[in-house]
């Protein structure tokens, strides 16, 4: 049988989305009381990593030893990967040694067929078009500090990229209203948006898609792969910047995030950043417990396969 994998937020349904979160906490309880969680004693995840990384390494290899198995760095620099050995070969020979792989690359299309490929569940740890596991933690954080998302509006301000493309997927698996405010000609996928019509709206003004706002994110003006576009982006995005004087526009309790690693006094002033009551910080924490939670309900999916 295929094994399952994680590929986007749509892999998984809402209810299993739900209990994952859960179990995101429960483990989160557990692990800050010192529990014991080696449930995953010599399996062993492969980490491929086209792209630089602080929080998803960390949080993948820590939450790996924390349940009991082995987590193994692997960089296109030093392996065939990046001598142009084929993604296919490479997902075969990687999958018949170990028990979970997770990659970090380009187009989405090279996870896509790497997992066609692999004989173990494969999770996406950010692709140019989706960044699914900082949902898990983004979508953990909102539910830890303000109870259920859904019902609620989500104000996205800045560049219509992967986290904002992982966000329209969590409208829909999370049953929230997102309101993106991108300057003209930065707007996501065309077809990912008319597939999310009914929850989704784009607009180029920000202060209007806040007003009201349960929750405001953002993400850098240029992505991995853009460091070119970095002088010209700056000046397109100069009016789409997450502060304080945005929040005033926002509900009542409004929570902001920021995937990290931030500009500050780019996308996100400094005052923000560094507020005393930020969720910021627990939001990528919470990377660690939701990955976690989806490495083992990964793993036992293979188990009971
Ligand atoms: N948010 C996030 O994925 O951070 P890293 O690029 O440091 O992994
Ligand atoms: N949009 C950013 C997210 C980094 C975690 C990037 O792709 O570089």
């Amino acid at each position: 049988m295929a094994p399952r994998h994680f590929l986007t937020l749509l892999d998984f349904s809402p209810a299993e989305l739900d209990a994952l979160l859960d179990r995101a906490s429960e483990l989160k309880r557990g692990h800050r009381a010192g529990e014991d969680q080696r449930r995953f004693p010599g399996k062993v995840l492969g980490m491929v990593f086209a792209k630089s990384s602080t929080r998803t390494r960390v949080s993948f290899e820590a939450g790996m030893a924390q349940l009991g198995g082995h987590a193994m760095f692997l960089s296109p620099n030093d392996t065939q990967l990046g001598r142009g050995e084929p993604i296919e070969d490479s997902a075969r020979v990687i999958s018949s040694m170990v028990d979970v792989v997770m990659i970090r690359t380009f187009g989405h299309d090279i996870v896509e067929r790497f997992a066609v490929s692999s004989s173990v569940p494969v999770i996406n740890a950010l692709t140019d078009s989706f960044h699914p596991c900082q949902l898990l933690a983004d979508m953990q954080t909102y539910r830890e500090h303000r109870g259920s998302i859904a019902g609620r509006t989500v104000c996205w301000v800045g560049d219509g990229n992967n986290m904002c493309q992982s966000y329209i997927n969590a409208a829909r698996q999370f049953d929230f209203e997102l309101r993106i405010a991108c300057p003209p000609g930065f707007e996501p996928d065309a077809a990912l948006l008319a597939a999310n019509g009914d929850r989704v709206s784009v607009g180029h003004d920000p202060a209007a898609a806040a007003t009201g706002a349960d929750l405001l994110v953002t993400d850098v003006w240029a992505s991995m792969g853009q460091e070119a576009e970095q002088q010209d982006r700056a000046k397109a995005f100069a009016p789409f910047q997450l502060n304080a004087e945005l929040l005033t526009r926002a509900a009542p309790g409004a929570l902001y995030m920021h995937c990290l690693p931030a500009h500050r006094g780019e996308e996100i002033s400094a005052g923000l950043m560094d507020a005393p009551d930020s969720v910021i910080w627990e939001e990528a924490e919470n990377r660690l417990h939701a990955q976690k939670a989806l490495l083992e309900a990964l793993l036992d999916s293979a188990a009971n396969a």
